[in-house]
């Protein structure tokens, strides 16, 4: 099937098999794309390496791959074969994103092993997660850390996991700057947050 998504004066095609991924909420998808683009609005990303990390199907990579445009870079690392083939439809013409499949931590440490080489990763000039519940985690945090992102994106489906989280990027250099919260489970004691953490100095 087809997801469309308008936010910011532009609309999205997303390829998504029946039983992937995808947000819940119907409104959910051009909500946090347009949230993610507030939070990165203002920063050049023409030309820039971008990474989206948890990237499900693509919603975040797509939009974020035109923001840097052809010149940029977006590295794409999703733990779901399943999900990558779907991103993989949906993002075949534009040459300049890397769709990597596989654990977060492993994706990056061998991007890292990589450097170098035309396809290492030494810095990122700004970075967007969406983990699952669980957050992060230390190792993902500090490897964010050392590709010094001016910016990163957090999108949190956990407020405790995000917590803990901003405090381990705080350890890293990074100061929670913006964050906005959104009912997108309603009737539940769930909330989807978007935080934005800015590196000092
Ligand atoms: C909250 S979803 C976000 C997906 C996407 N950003 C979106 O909004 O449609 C989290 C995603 O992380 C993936 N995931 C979970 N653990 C992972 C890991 N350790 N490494 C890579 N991906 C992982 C899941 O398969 C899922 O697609």
């Amino acid at each position: 099937m087809t997801e469309t998504v308008a936010a910011h004066g532009s609309t999205w095609s997303h390829r998504v098999a029946a039983d992937g991924f995808w947000q819940v909420h119907r409104e959910a998808p051009a909500l946090l794309v347009g949230a993610v683009l507030d939070a990165l609005a203002g920063r050049s990303l023409d030309g820039a390496t971008v990474l989206d990390l948890y990237a499900g199907a693509g919603l975040f990579t797509l939009p974020l791959a035109d923001a840097t445009g052809p010149t940029g870079r977006v590295v794409s690392v999703e733990g779901s074969p399943r999900a990558v083939k779907d991103a993989r439809r949906s993002l075949h013409d534009r040459p300049h994103v890397e769709l990597h499949a596989g654990p977060v931590d492993h994706v990056l440490a061998a991007l890292r092993a990589a450097a170098g080489s035309s396809g290492g990763l030494t810095h990122a000039d700004a970075v967007v997660l969406d983990p699952p519940r669980v957050g992060a985690g230390r190792v993902v945090v500090e490897q964010v850390a050392h590709l010094a992102p001016q910016a990163v994106v957090y999108v949190a489906c956990d407020p405790a996991a995000l917590a803990r989280d901003v405090a381990l990027f705080a350890a890293q250099g990074y100061d929670l700057t913006a964050l906005r919260a959104f009912d997108l489970f309603p009737m539940t004691h769930h909330l989807e947050a978007v935080a934005t953490l800015t590196r000092r100095g």
